[in-house]
């Protein structure tokens, strides 16, 4: 598959691992940065995964930062971008199932690096269902930034336009 990876300073050592470790499994890696442990902005490596992902340069995208969370944060601010920050396997495999995420961020400082394997082993291998989660997943996407997607339960009275957009 081909994967984009970044991440900041806290997540180089794990980020050089996992690509190493990917690579070994036939997956085409494009390494994103941060390419040292020099002090750096996470937020820099997320947008560059995101626009990656946003572009269609990569499928899939790996994201890691101490916590994972910044990196999330980050990747989530664009557009087609669904980036789930796991520490279980169980959440990965339901952001895929559930969610369609196509962005795994971690923390290098909450997993180790079998379980970080673990994290992107079935974050890599496990299909969306699609069915009742296709509509939700396309609502995510539709919000335009900025503006509450707030309605009522039927589906009327928020901003999203009603049907498929
Ligand atoms: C860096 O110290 C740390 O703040 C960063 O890696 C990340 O955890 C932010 O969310």
């Amino acid at each position: 598959m081909r994967l984009a990876i970044g991440s900041d300073h806290a997540g180089f050592a794990l980020k050089e691992h996992l690509k190493t470790w990917l690579a070994a499994r036939g997956h085409d890696v494009l390494d994103l940065g941060t390419d040292s442990e020099s002090r750096c902005d996470y937020p820099d490596f997320g947008f560059l995964v995101a626009q990656a992902i946003v572009r269609g340069e990569a499928e899939r995208g790996i994201l890691i930062c101490g916590t994972g969370l910044g990196m999330a944060i980050t990747a989530n601010r664009l557009t087609g971008v669904r980036a789930a920050s796991c520490t279980m396997e169980y959440a990965a495999e339901m952001a895929r199932r559930h969610n369609d995420a196509n962005v795994l961020t971690m923390g290098a400082r909450l997993v180790t690096r079998e379980l970080a394997e673990r994290l992107v082993d079935v974050f890599l291998s496990t299909p969306f269902e699609g069915g009742r989660h296709e509509e939700r997943v396309r609502k995510m996407d539709r919000v335009p930034r900025g503006v509450s997607p707030a309605g009522r339960k039927d589906g009327t009275g928020g901003c999203l336009p009603v049907g498929p957009a």
